[in-house]
Formats: structure tokens, sequence, C-alpha cells
């Protein structure tokens, strides 16, 4: 599967979309093979981290048209459905380095990334409208959450592009750098992560993600989580290391 390269770097699972031709508009098959990686990364324990970007100019061109024609003829499940299932129930970090356009769900994806960084270039566009078509990847729910509801509505309902600026102004970017600076800073930002106590990690997203929806609820359910937390072997070695003045190292849990 060559449209999507899966490279392992220590803790860090790196996925790119290759398929600069075409600007990296999403296949079948390269939903499949992005499933796969988000999988294998999932399994191994040596993987901590993700982290997704695309090859060329452009992050992803959304949905590849060609295949859109052929399943609207086909009556097939949305071959799409897959990765959205997992993509948006991951339970370790996504990092996603946007190296250029994201349209469509080169854009939606963005929403169940838990850190996004972004060239100076980069241009978000979801113009689902415009192809006749409805949001997908849940941005109906996430974006309106994300941006607030009226600027979701203009990039929704109007499809109108943001640059990089807009996009880190609207906190759907958490930074913003110079294309010979994406690669790097992403990766030192997954190593970061990767050297953290990795069951707290997971701890963490799943609570940002799928706590409790009021105070009361998310109250109670942090303590539950934060006693058992201060009884963990990562809670442990971080406090043991305190106290020696050594740097903790959270290398053995998984
Ligand atoms: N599906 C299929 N092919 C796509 C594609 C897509 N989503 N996006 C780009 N391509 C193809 C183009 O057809 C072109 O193929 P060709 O060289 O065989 O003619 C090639 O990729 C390069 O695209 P091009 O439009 O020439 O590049 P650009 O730099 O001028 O523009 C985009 C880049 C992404 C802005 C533009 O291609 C675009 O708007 N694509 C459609 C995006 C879209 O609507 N996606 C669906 C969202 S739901």
């Amino acid at each position: 599967m060559t449209d999507i390269l899966v490279t392992q770097s220590g803790p860090v699972l790196e996925i790119v979309l290759n398929r600069p031709e075409k600007k990296n508009a999403l296949t079948r098959a390269m939903y499949d093979g992005i499933v796969d990686a988000f999988k294998r990364g999932e399994g191994d324990p040596a993987v901590r981290v993700m982290l997704i970007t695309g090859a060329g100019d452009t992050f992803c061109a959304g949905n590849d048209i060609g295949d859109f024609q052929v399943r609207a003829t086909a009556d097939e499940a949305f071959h799409a459905s897959p990765f959205l299932d997992v993509l948006s129930t991951l339970a370790k970090p996504l990092i996603a380095a946007v190296n250029g356009q994201a349209v469509g769900v080169g854009t939606t994806m963005l929403a169940h990334a838990d850190l996004v960084l972004a060239v100076h270039g980069a241009r978000f566009v979801m113009p689902f409208t415009s192809l006749g078509l409805v949001p997908e990847a849940a941005s109906s729910l996430l974006f309106p959450r994300l941006v607030g509801l009226q600027r979701a509505s203009a990039l929704l309902l109007l499809g109108e592009p943001i640059d990089a600026a807009t996009a880190h102004h609207w906190g759907l970017v958490n930074q913003v750098v110079g294309a010979e600076a994406l690669m790097p800073t992403a990766r030192a930002l997954a190593e970061r992560l990767a050297a953290l106590p990795p069951a707290a990690v997971r701890q963490t997203k799943d609570l940002i993600r799928n706590g409790a929806p009021d105070v009361p609820g998310r109250i109670a359910q942090e303590l539950v989580q934060f006693r058992d937390r201060l009884r963990s072997p990562e809670a442990a070695e971080a406090f043991q290391a305190f106290k020696e003045k050594r740097k903790a190292d959270f290398s053995r849990f998984s």
C-alpha cells in the first residue's frame, strides 16, 4: 500500500498520505490503509503517539471524487465509515501535521486529532454544501464546539475557506510554523507526549473526549480516576523521582 506510508520511529508511528499527484485525495484503499495503521498503533505497546501528515504540497484534498461517483451508483456503505469509527475512538494521542490544503475530510479529521500543527500556507475548507453533500465525521457536532456556532456555520454552510492564521485564531490549530519546521516540530511534540506516563495520557484524552457532560458528573468521574491514578505505578515513579531529584522515567510503562 504505497499511497499510505507507515513508519515507526521509537514510540511514534508516522502515517503519510502519499498520493501527491492527486493532492492526497483519499481512495477506499487509502482509508483501509489508514485504518490498518491506526490499529497497528493502538495494538502495539511500543507505540505511544501517532502522527499523520501528507506528502507534497497538500495535506488532503478530501475524499476521492471519482470514488464518490462510483459509490453513488453502487449502493454500498460509506467506505470511510471504518476510518471514522477508528479515528474517533483512538485511545492513543494523534498529532496532525497539516502541510498544505486540507479539504473536506482533510479538515474534518482534524477535530479528532489531539494536537494540530499547520504550515503558514495551509488552507482549510469543507465544501460539502456546494457539492450537494452534508458534513461528515461528526463535524456538524464538533466544529460548533471547537470554533463556535457562527464560525462553524460559515465553514460548513457557506463552505468558507480559512487560512492557517485564522484556523489558529479560531482554535482549530495549535501552532502555525514554516514548512521546514513542520515535521521537526511535530516529531518533537510527539516525543514530548511519548515521554509522559502513557496510561495517564490515554485516560486524560478519554476524559477530554468522552467525559460526563455535566460538571458534577465530570468531577465525580475524575475523582474516581484520580484516586486510582494516585495508586498507579506511573504516579509512584513520578513521586519517587521528585523525592530523588531526578527525571522520572516512564519508559517501562505501556
Ligand atoms: N478527488 C479526486 N481527484 C482529485 C481530488 C479529489 N478530491 N482533488 C484533487 N484531485 C486531482 C485533480 O483532479 C488533479 O488530477 P489531474 O492531474 O489528473 O487532472 C490533481 O488531483 C491535481 O489537482 P489540481 O486541482 O490540479 O490541484 P490544485 O493545486 O490546483 O488544487 C485542490 C488543489 C485540492 C484545491 C483542488 O484539487 C480541489 O479543490 N480538489 C477537490 C477537493 C474536493 O472538493 N474534495 C471533496 C471534499 S468533500
